[in-house]
């Protein structure tokens, strides 16, 4: 028997995943299915969990499915869990892009201010489901994606019993996916090595069926030729010299920290037209959901590319498959460093390739960070253990250095009021403080 518990199973997202599974259940057959979620998020279960169904029927596969608001039965005998909630919704993402916003600062969800406050309301829950994990089904390999997902995994690392946790975002899939429509090859012969933490990996090497052509890859990006940016990030372009002078593939969040004026005044002029990003997503949901209840519905709608973490799946179940499988293959991940990376703390998570087999993933040693990024590299590292030294102790001074040591904030009196306003809008999402 295989099987998986999706823990957030009522997001719009869902369908993704399940066609991951039916599209890999040669290799990967999954026969039982859970889907868990909490009380709130009951309405949107049930048409998820209706759906899958019919995904599930349609593939003809011996699938169980279930769906509950129990996550203690459902993990029973679980083999995977993987993490995909958002504590307190889009309302609370609402809040984290918008209150640092009125401030003239960049609010980003998963690595501005916003991100702070998504890791301090989810590290907690996040805590908890791993010691469930823990508890019930000790063997489990644990998937997370939710975000901030670095620095969630690398709290769950440092503070839960439960070791066997993985970090997963699409960002390098999509990265490896546009290089390769832009090289015109299949994606499996692309590989590029990552170096730097989630949201903030850099590549350093492309390589075209075993041969290296960063340097062409790198041309491309300068003329615009390739853009890999998800649904919620819309590119500026990167200037010659920037890339030139880098040497580095950088990944579509990089915008944030080399074109921050830019990135603001493009925030500032969305937000007075259309609101924030969780604003449009709320409307893409509603619209996504509006489908999912379409009895004929049978697969996952097209319109789920509107959403940024498209194709996520295809690294969630690339990796179970690979972890159950014992493939030996390269995939990004987050995991430990444990020296993969010289200069960065061996207990930090990192995002890196690594060979993926029945014990989990190894990271494959990278060595020192090329200079021309290695303090930021390493800043935004300490920004990281601050935040997860927050959210752990709930000290307020503890999560002013996270909020002050944010390259969007840099500023003592807005960091105090955007905190404290923060810390306020949140305040029911935030036990330990
Ligand atoms: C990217 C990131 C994800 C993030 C998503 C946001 O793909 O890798 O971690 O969740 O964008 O997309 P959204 O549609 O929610 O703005
Ligand atoms: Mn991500």
């Amino acid at each position: 028997s295989l099987k998986v518990v999706i823990i957030g199973g009522g997001s719009s997202y869902t369908p993704e995943i399940i066609e991951g599974f039916i599209s890999r259940y040669e290799s990967f057959p999954v026969s039982e299915l859970s889907l868990v979620d909490i009380e709130s998020g009951r309405g949107k279960l049930e048409i998820v969990g209706a759906l899958a169904r019919r995904m599930i029927n349609k593939s003809g596969y011996p699938i169980k499915l279930s769906w509950t608001l129990n996550r203690k039965e459902a993990l029973q005998n679980a083999d995977f869990v993987t993490t995909q909630i958002r504590v307190g919704g889009l309302k609370a993402r609402e809040k984290d892009e918008k209150i640092p916003l009125t401030h003239g600062v960049i609010g980003q969800e998963t690595n501005g201010p916003g991100g702070i406050f998504k890791a301090l309301r989810t590290i907690p829950v996040l805590l908890d489901i791993s010691r469930d994990i823990h508890d019930i089904c000790p063997g489990a390999w644990l998937i997370n994606f939710t975000n901030p997902a670095g620095i969630v995994t690398e709290a769950l690392l440092k503070y839960s019993l439960h070791k066997k946790v993985v970090g997963v975002c699409n960002i390098p899939i999509n990265m490896k996916n546009s290089v390769a429509e832009m090289m015109n090859v299949e994606a499996k012969h692309v590989e590029i090595e990552f170096i730097g933490m989630n949201h903030f990996v850099f590549g350093r090497k492309v390589c075209v069926k075993g041969i290296d052509r960063t340097e062409e890859v790198l041309d491309k990006l300068i003329h615009n030729e390739v853009d890999y940016s998800p649904a919620n990030i819309i590119s500026l372009g990167w200037s010659k010299e920037f890339i030139q002078s880098i040497n580095l593939l950088p990944n579509p969040y990089h915008q944030y920290y080399f074109q921050t004026e830019d990135v603001l005044a493009k925030d500032l002029k969305a937000f007075a037209e259309n609101g924030t990003r969780a604003e449009i997503v709320k409307e893409v949901e509603k619209e996504l959901f509006v489908k999912y209840q379409e009895e004929q519905l049978q697969e996952k709608p097209k319109e789920l590319e509107k959403r940024g973490g498209a194709y996520y799946s295809d690294a969630a179940c690339s990796l179970m498959n690979s972890i159950y499988n014992d493939k030996g293959d390269i995939q990004t991940v987050n995991i430990l460093n444990q020296g993969a990376i010289t200069g960065l703390p061996h207990d930090s998570v990192i995002e890196v390739n690594a060979v993926i087999t029945k014990v989990g993933p190894k990271p494959i040693t990278i060595g020192e960070l090329p200079l021309s990024v290695r303090g930021i590299i390493q800043q935004m590292k300490a920004f990281e253990q601050l935040v997860i030294e927050a959210a752990i102790s709930g000290e307020y001074l503890k999560a002013y250095q996270a909020m002050i040591m944010n390259p969007f904030v840099r500023n003592e009196k807005k960091a105090k009021i955007i905190l404290d306003e923060l810390l306020e809008a949140h305040k029911d999402y935030l036990p330990q403080f």
